[in-house]
């Protein structure tokens, strides 16, 4: 049994679907007159499950409806709802945790995302519900359970359908990954927008508390398949360290070959403590002056002296909108550009949760509400550190994250045994 804290659940599982029923029970009796008598349902399906959750086959599925006077919401799907989603598990899981529906733009934001993240047939959505007041609590319904929506924890699982545990594999050896096309073209080239706009004059190369710049930051620091690679090298309960954006002109690198492990004495440990992913909103070719990383080198585990590695270093080539991973005191460094503009990067560093961090962290209650509980995750919000009451130690917290780490950690050693799935997602 997976244990998740108070007033959080697994999509799809009882207590989520008794969350559901509460919060229709409410908005149906309150809406009575807006709702005006007119029938509507919804019906969602999903292929997959995680197997912990126990559904027949692994199908997930629910369904409601209300009649005009009274609601009904059970575990059937019915194929003739008004609306109908299906799909797979862990695809309508990404969307079930985009919080903000109502946002403009927002819905096709969504779909965009996770069709670039499971491709466009993952999830399949048929009619609509043609009442306005209909669909706006259907909406809210929507934003009220993912912002309580957890992720997967099964690891093993869930790297499987996201098509990531070749790419733990990959890490173990190498120290990285590159997951090409993690986000579309098109949050790529906003995201770039917000960085640029959000960069002060005296801080043209590089700025911190990216996350307090909006939406867009919010949403890519979230993003499943880095949190996937980060639960699998950091461990969950992992805290943003930095999260920073740089840009960089025409001309040398400026950042020599380096570990990111600051005041870390040799011999680095066998696991690693933290580790970053970098964003390219533009294409990565060697003449960009993309990262520079040396495979293997966290075998080391120390430093590079200074002038050794430079041979060993491979550039990191990939489209716009890929990610580059990095872990466990790896070696790496800035290329020259020799093409003319700028390249843009934002750098979620996040540290094992046992570590301090370069960011102090702004919890803003705010942010908290318009996002899944994954973000209050890499704020330390899930932890026992820095939770100490007047009534003592949080246990709550502390039982919660252990049973998670080693949860995470078995399943860890499942991926790196090989484990995978008969129909595990090929990612390109
Ligand atoms: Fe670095």
């Amino acid at each position: 049994m997976i244990v998740t804290l108070p007033d959080r659940f697994e999509f799809l599982s009882d207590a989520w679907l008794d969350e559901a029923r509460k919060f229709l029970e409410r908005e149906c009796n309150s809406n009575q007159e807006r709702l005006g008598g007119r029938a509507f349902s919804v019906s969602e399906r999903f292929t997959d499950a995680p197997p912990h959750l126990k559904f027949e086959g692994d199908i997930g599925s629910w369904g409601m409806r209300y009649d005009g006077k009274s609601l009904t919401v059970t575990r059937e799907f019915n194929p003739s709802s008004d609306l109908t989603v299906e799909g797979e598990y862990q695809a309508a899981l990404a969307g079930a945790q985009f919080v903000g529906l109502l946002a403009p733009g927002v819905i096709d934001a969504m779909r965009r995302e996770v069709a670039t993240m499971f491709g466009k047939d993952a999830l399949r959505v048929k009619g609509a519900l043609k009442d306005r007041a209909a669909n706006l609590m259907l909406a809210l319904l929507h934003d009220h359970l993912g912002r309580r929506t957890v992720e997967n924890p099964d690891l093993a699982h869930r790297a499987a359908r996201q098509g990531l545990a070749g790419k733990i594999r990959e890490i173990e050896e190498k120290g990285y990954t590159v997951i090409e096309r993690a986000i579309s073209p098109e949050f790529a080239d906003e995201v770039r927008r917000a960085t640029l706009r959000a960069l002060l004059p005296h801080q043209t190369f590089s700025m911190n508390w990216m996350l307090y710049h909006g939406r867009e930051f919010e949403q890519l620091i979230q993003n499943p398949l880095l949190m996937t690679l980060i639960d699998a090298s950091l461990g969950r309960g992992a805290v943003i360290a930095s999260f920073s954006c740089i840009k960089k002109g025409p001309g040398p690198g400026v950042i020599p070959m380096h570990t990111d492990y600051a005041h870390v004495p040799e011999p680095y440990p066998e696991f690693s403590l933290t580790g970053v992913g970098v964003w390219a909103l533009e294409d990565w070719r060697i003449e960009s002056g993309p990262t520079y990383l040396v495979p293997g080198s966290h075998r080391m585990r120390r430093p590079p002296r200074p002038g050794e590695g430079n041979d060993g270093a491979v550039p990191i080539e990939m489209p716009k909108g890929s990610v580059v991973y990095f872990t466990q005191g790896v070696w790496h460094r800035q290329g020259d550009r020799t093409e003319p503009g700028d390249r843009v990067t934002l750098h979620a560093h996040f540290n094992r949760g046992i570590l301090r961090s370069l960011e102090p962290k702004k919890t803003d209650v705010q942010m908290l509400h318009r996002n899944s509980p994954r973000l209050g995750e890499m704020l330390g919000e899930d932890d026992w550190f820095d939770n100490m009451s007047a009534a003592g130690r949080d246990h709550v917290r502390f039982a919660y994250m252990q049973q998670l780490l080693a949860y995470t950690e078995k399943q860890k050693r499942a991926i790196l045994a090989g484990a995978g799935a008969p129909n595990e997602l090929r990612r390109p």
